[in-house]
């Protein structure tokens, strides 16, 4: 028997394979429609308030200007907003939001940006003009807290400690205290912007009973289940849809309060009413990664061997919900090493409320840890990458557990190679080319790889197509692309011919796309669903009447859309036809198993990086970076590289210029606009080399595949710097590194 839907991804031939994005069209002839694109009959235009302040009370709104210009319809603020009900916020049940405050709950003012009012208005336009002219009076209370980087704030006691995110093994204060070798260092990181593409957007329509919302959304089941709580009603009358979304890198994960003000205002107004946050409004209250601060101590014997890793930190979260910045949760997996100690405090700002960021945590984690460990190389006089070898971890340290598939010394290996790192001579700025100081830096990463449950439909058609449904998202990394090339594995229909459709809380339920956790998580639920439908079409051409009448089910085997007894080939079309059927359907659904109690998974990799710093100028530039990425298998391998290079020029961004700068005086964001925050741009792009091994970790899932969202980001701005120490001498331990830095 040689059918292809088993084993199907031990030898793929669609899996795998470079495939264009089945998506692409429709976005490059502007039919793929974004929410904030989106138009319904009757709709108004929804244009936020913010407060001004950072912290103190709402005296008084002055709308009635605003109120009296042109196609205005209402205004919504804490006077006349309907009371609602806080969702529970349990990621466990499905709830969660990234801030758990209503809008207009209450007159306190927390954070600058924080709403004030909704204008309603028949044009954007003229509910953005309103908007401006709505006049609030404050009572401003001093004491309001800027950022933990702050003076006041910078220390090993700020914050609330967090047992239950500390771990530790060993003795790692004694150990460390013994230790022959020891580095002891602080390391800052400023709060950055998610500065996705697309802004938060919300369209809410009641209709009747019912509530339907386009999201621009990482989780439309979350959503919905929070907005049900919300607004006391049925998870059935309400439907959350999210086609197409500019990506979220994080801040839309979970729902915040526009959405929740703009479905409430749009019941209160009997019409659909749409938001899309400015930029300046998205930057203030849509989220951010909190600043942090960490604290690393490294003991290490003469040869190298670590003794011990201490790793605290300190992040911020808002004073409305309490987000937590888990900066050591790589850590325990890192180093094969038998002391160590991880903590976590929180400290509240008058900031909106802080989110997941792509590589939320572990990213800040690694550069403090990963600028460490370069500190320890040079404090021992041996070279970065083996100090890395020296202290690798063979088994995960933290559980005890095998690793799945770990080729993180294949990573290093190969990318050095790539690199040309043996080429690189130690000293401090003794490489040069003309006026620049050329910087070798390199760092190690990680990130974790999760599963969640899942559940898919699939549908054969009369017409010879197939269609495909999960109620997960593609935030722009090809999750519809990868759907449909498991379609086509499975079944040898042709892609042009799959009709993939995600987003929506009325197909099965899917998951968040976060977490570089969507693709292991889909796939399976998806392939199920493909096998489901094969055996109903199966029992149907075997059955009475059918192509295969009389046939054993389990002698037909699949391809090209087709099934073949070793005699005849019919296709799906044909046999659905011969039994006048328009179709048969499969349901599928996935879950993590018993291997998540025998393997621990992660995915690794190694970044190299060459710096050019011209000192006379005080310019920098990352000229290069090579890459060697440990994920798996990568489903669509373009795709997947475009993740990696993405996380490489965000990590750039990360390492030289993100920054929300906050007024120490008045904790207000100076620089909501994407003038004043700096991101790189493609002057700053440099050449990216980044390899995909391929090591299809098949304990994970029957794909190989592991995910690549976030793995990227993590270890490139500890090169940048180790790189900068290379030319300059000089130890950069926060970020971002300044031009005034470099001076
Ligand atoms: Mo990612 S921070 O899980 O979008």
């Amino acid at each position: 028997m040689n059918d292809m839907t088993q084993s199907a991804f031990h030898k793929p031939k669609v899996v795998g394979q470079r495939t264009p994005r089945v998506d692409g069209e429709f976005k490059l002839t502007g039919r793929a429609g974004y929410t904030g694109e989106l138009h319904v009959e009757g709709m108004l235009y929804g244009y936020p308030v913010p407060a001004t302040i950072a912290n103190g009370e709402l005296e008084a709104l002055e709308l009635d200007e605003a109120l009296a210009m042109p196609g205005v319809v209402d205004i919504f603020h804490h006077g006349n907003f309907p009371k609602l009900h806080r969702s529970p916020n349990s990621m466990g049940h499905g709830d969660q939001v990234s801030e758990v405050r209503l809008p207009f709950e209450d007159e306190r003012i927390y954070y600058h940006g924080q709403y004030i009012a909704l204008v309603a208005a028949e044009s954007f336009e003229q509910a953005r003009a309103a908007a401006q002219r709505v006049v609030a009076r404050y009572r401003q209370k001093t004491g309001a807290v800027s950022s933990l980087l702050d003076g006041d704030h910078d220390s090993d006691e700020e914050g609330q400690l967090l047992e239950s995110a500390g771990s530790s093994r060993g003795d790692p204060e004694a150990a460390f205290d013994g230790s022959a070798v020891k580095i002891d260092e602080v390391y800052h990181i400023a709060a950055e912007s998610h500065l996705q593409m697309e802004m938060h957007a919300t369209l809410a329509e009641w209709q009747g009973e019912k509530l339907v919302v386009h999201e621009s959304s990482q989780g439309v089941f979350y959503q919905r289940n929070a907005m049900a709580r919300i607004f006391d009603m049925p998870q059935e009358h309400l439907e959350v849809i999210s086609h197409y979304i500019g990506s979220g890198f994080g801040n839309k994960l979970f729902m915040w309060p526009h959405a929740v003000a703009t479905a409430g205002a749009a019941r209160e107004l009997g019409r659909p009413l749409k938001v899309v946050l400015p930029r300046q409004q998205d930057m203030m209250s849509g989220g951010n990664r909190p600043a942090s601060r960490q604290r690393i101590r490294l003991g290490a014997d003469r040869e190298g061997r670590l003794t011990s890793v201490i790793h605290d930190s300190t992040t911020e979260t808002s004073l409305v919900d309490q987000y937590v910045d888990a900066c050591g949760s790589a850590t325990p997996s890192f180093y094969a090493c038998d002391n160590l100690a991880v903590s976590q405090r929180i400290l509240p700002v008058n900031h909106g409320t802080p989110c997941p960021m792509r590589a939320p945590g572990e990213v800040s984690g690694i550069f403090a840890l990963e600028t460490a460990m370069d500190e320890l190389a040079v404090a021992l006089e041996m070279d970065p990458v083996e100090l890395r070898l020296k202290n690798y971890a063979e088994s995960d340290p933290s559980s005890g557990l095998p690793w799945s598939s770990k080729q993180l010394d294949k990573c290093l290996q190969s990318a050095a190679e790539r690199f040309g790192w043996a080429q690189r001579n130690p000293q401090i700025g003794s490489m040069r080319d003309g006026d620049e100081i050329i910087g070798y830096g390199m760092a190690s990463c990680t990130w974790f790889a999760g599963r969640q449950p899942c559940e898919a439909r699939v549908e054969l058609r009369a017409d010879g197509t197939l269609f495909a449904a999960c109620g997960t998202q593609d935030i722009g990394t090809g999750t519809y692309t990868i759907v449909a090339q498991t379609v086509a594995e499975l079944t040898g229909v042709k892609l042009s011919d799959i009709e993939v459709k995600l987003g929506e809380t009325s197909l099965p339920a899917g998951p968040l796309s976060g977490g570089s956790m969507a693709t292991a998580t889909t796939l399976p639920a998806v392939a199920a669903a493909v096998r489901d439908a094969l055996s109903a079409l199966k029992e149907v051409a075997t059955g009475s009447g059918g192509a295969f009448e009389g046939a054993d089910a389990d002698s037909l085997t699949v391809a090209d859309g087709a099934f073949s007894d070793g005699n005849r080939t019919v296709s799906f079309a044909d046999v659905l036809a011969a039994n006048r059927l328009a179709s048969v359907n499969g349901k599928g659904s996935s879950a993590p198993g018993d291997e998540q109690g025998e393997y621990s998974f992660r995915s690794f990799g190694a970044h190299f990086v060459e710096v050019r710093f011209d000192p006379g100028i005080s310019r920098v530039r990352v000229a290069r970076v090579v890459s060697t990425m440990d994920i798996g298998r990568a489903i669509n391998p373009p795709t997947a590289r475009n993740q990696v290079e993405g996380g490489i020029v965000m990590g750039i961004g990360m390492g030289l210029f993100e920054k929300l700068d906050y007024d120490p005086r008045d904790a207000r964001l100076i620089n909501s606009n994407v003038a004043d925050y700096i991101v790189p741009v493609h002057a700053d792009a440099p050449e990216i080399d980044v390899e995909l091994l391929d090591y299809p970790d098949f304990k994970f899932n029957e794909f190989g595949a592991r995910g690549v969202g976030e793995i990227g980001l993590t270890g490139i701005a500890p090169a940048i710097s180790n790189a900068l120490y290379h030319a300059t001498g000089k130890r950069y331990r926060d970020l971002p590194v300044t031009i005034e830095a470099l001076l």
